[in-house]
């Protein structure tokens, strides 16, 4: 596929439908993350760590892919910020981000990897889950060209999944072994269908390494390949969340203290976030300028 084959592909995918409206008041998107009870206040909080690195005051916050500003933590990027400009190659995207941030808001479509923007313009930038839905080429492009719009002495934040997590890799016991205990205590107490909301999901490690169908085009990267692709481009790696998500919904239950256990994996990563960044699922990649 060309470039511009792929990022037809992407928007179609997201104007008709990543960005619709599903009967429980999310997105279609919504469904690649965990929305239980148990793990919202740890995703919540990976949310917000956004905000650490964003340096404010300033005029203008570019959200580069804004999506429709989908959860209520990423209204928090804009505090401090006069602006947010969103910009996104799916005008549906758009046209919902316009009913959550309004007058403060800027709408361009458009493609990250071509910024239609001069140098030195933007106070902030963040970009999540977004630069993947580039080929590798591209993503360079777009690393560059956000660096090349961003003022001196601001940070752009960046977050997007690693092609394979280390950590996800050597803990994908975990996942296998709830699911054998789940099935022997079923077994035990005489149920015998599986509750499907429950359903523990065994192929975490295949999941990870990303060869499940996405909805759309994605080409991830590992550190090392981030490094050695952009030399020139002055950036830290910091943890956004270590976990997958099919990890996620696997290992952490209610039944089984869940919230507790969530609570200790995020002062684990607020501990050593450069560790849990580099070995983790998302990084979160702070750009300096
Ligand atoms: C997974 S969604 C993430 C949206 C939002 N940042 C979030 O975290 O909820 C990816 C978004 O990036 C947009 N996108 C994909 N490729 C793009 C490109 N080349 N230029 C601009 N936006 C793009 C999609 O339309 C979609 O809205």
């Amino acid at each position: 596929m060309s470039d511009s084959e792929v990022k037809q592909q992407v928007r179609n995918f997201y104007d008709q439908i990543g960005w619709r409206m599903e009967s429980d008041g999310f997105y279609q998107n919504a469904r690649y993350e965990d929305l239980r009870p148990v793990a919202k206040e740890y995703i919540e909080k990976c949310h917000l760590r956004i905000n650490k690195h964003l340096v404010r005051p300033g005029k203008y916050l570019l959200d580069a892919g804004s999506g429709p500003i989908q959860y209520p933590a990423y209204l928090s990027y804009m505090e401090g910020y006069q602006y947010r400009l969103c910009m996104d190659i799916s005008i549906v995207a758009l046209q919902e981000a316009r009913k959550r941030i309004g007058d403060r808001g800027l709408f361009v479509v458009g493609d990250i990897a071509n910024l239609p923007f001069k140098s030195n313009i933007f106070d902030g930038i963040v970009s999540l889950h977004t630069l993947h839905h580039l080929p590798i080429p591209d993503q360079k492009n777009a690393y560059k060209d956000l660096y090349r719009v961003l003022l001196p002495g601001k940070n752009a934040v960046l977050v997007n999944g690693w092609t394979e997590s280390k950590l996800m890799i050597k803990w994908s016991w975990l996942p296998k072994s709830i699911e054998r205990f789940k099935k022997f205590a079923m077994k035990f107490r005489g149920i015998k269908k599986d509750n499907q909301s429950e359903k523990i999901d065994t192929k975490v490690v295949e999941i990870n390494k990303s060869k499940l169908p996405t909805g759309t085009f994605i080409e991830k990267l590992t550190a090392d390949r981030l490094y050695k692709e952009l030399p020139e481009l002055k950036f830290d790696i910091y943890v956004w969340r270590s976990i997958s998500v099919p990890f996620l919904r696997a290992v952490f239950h209610r039944a089984l203290g869940g919230k507790f256990w969530l609570k200790m994996l995020y002062a684990l990563e607020e501990n050593y976030p450069e560790y849990f960044g580099k070995n983790g699922q998302y990084p979160l990649i702070v750009v300096h300028k």
